[in-house]
């Protein structure tokens, strides 16, 4: 079985760029070819969802130079993908306070969502000064925001309804990790409850195709409990 949302932490750029006697800029280079495969890749398998931690809102601590360079490689990949995005039916967001950004960014990324907004084949959630906490915050705050206008009664606020307004309301079947380190690192919180986890020791710019299908094929073999028992479950799917 496929996983209907794949969540991708890629780490491991800096570490891939040092083993090559690289700049760390050369291993966010690379990393974003790895991006594109791995998009290519998903969507091939059928994955529906791919949501990837391209930059959190932690990442504004990191060196000057480095930060510029993520934000122009970003803009460059929005511009240089986006035909290959519309022609094959990927739905793109970026999810995220997209405010920090610059104007010219800003107005990149609505473009491009505009652009894609009719793709059916997949949905890509780029995840861009995204931060789980954040997300958590800014759901609650708009349902308050409709409970004290009366279009929400207060007896009907619970979990299901905060997902609406979660940037990506959809919760995540497997969560992949790349560069060995087992760390959730403020991604997809909520989303995340119910996850399969599959932590690779492969650096993201190494991480390929094969890469994913091993991925899969361990979330293939997982049984899913949900708080259940095996038995419970074992007895559900034989009545299916
Ligand atoms: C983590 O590696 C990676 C990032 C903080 C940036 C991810 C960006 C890309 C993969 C490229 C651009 C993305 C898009 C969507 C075009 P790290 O720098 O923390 O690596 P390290 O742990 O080895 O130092």
């Amino acid at each position: 079985m496929v996983p209907r949302h794949l969540a991708i932490i890629m780490d491991g750029n800096g570490r891939w760029a040092q083993n090559h006697g690289l700049n760390r800029v050369r291993g966010h280079q690379k990393g974003a070819v790895a991006v594109e495969n791995i998009i290519r890749h998903a969507a091939a398998r059928g994955v529906k969802i791919l949501t990837l931690f391209a930059f959190s809102t932690e990442n504004w601590k990191r060196p000057a130079y480095e930060v510029q360079a993520l934000m122009t490689l970003f803009a460059g990949a929005l511009k240089k993908e986006s035909k290959s995005l519309i022609e094959n039916g990927i739905r793109t967001r970026v999810i995220g306070d997209i405010s920090r950004f610059s104007q010219s960014l800003q107005k990149a990324i609505l473009s491009l969502e505009e652009q894609t907004a009719n793709g059916k084949v997949m949905e890509l959630n780029i995840a861009a000064n995204y931060g789980g906490r954040w997300d958590i915050l800014q759901a609650s705050k708009k349902m308050w925001d409709k409970v004290h206008a009366g279009e929400i009664k207060p007896e009907d606020v619970n979990e299901n309804l905060l997902k609406d307004f979660l940037t990506v309301k959809d919760d995540v079947d497997l969560l992949i990790r790349t560069g060995g380190e087992h760390r959730i690192s403020n991604f997809l919180l909520y989303q995340s409850s119910y996850s399969e986890i599959y932590v690779s020791d492969k650096l993201w710019p190494d991480f390929g195709g094969d890469d994913l299908d091993a991925a899969i094929d361990f979330y293939a073999h997982r049984e899913r409990r949900f708080g259940m028992t095996s038995a419970q479950i074992q007895s559900k799917d034989s009545s299916c």
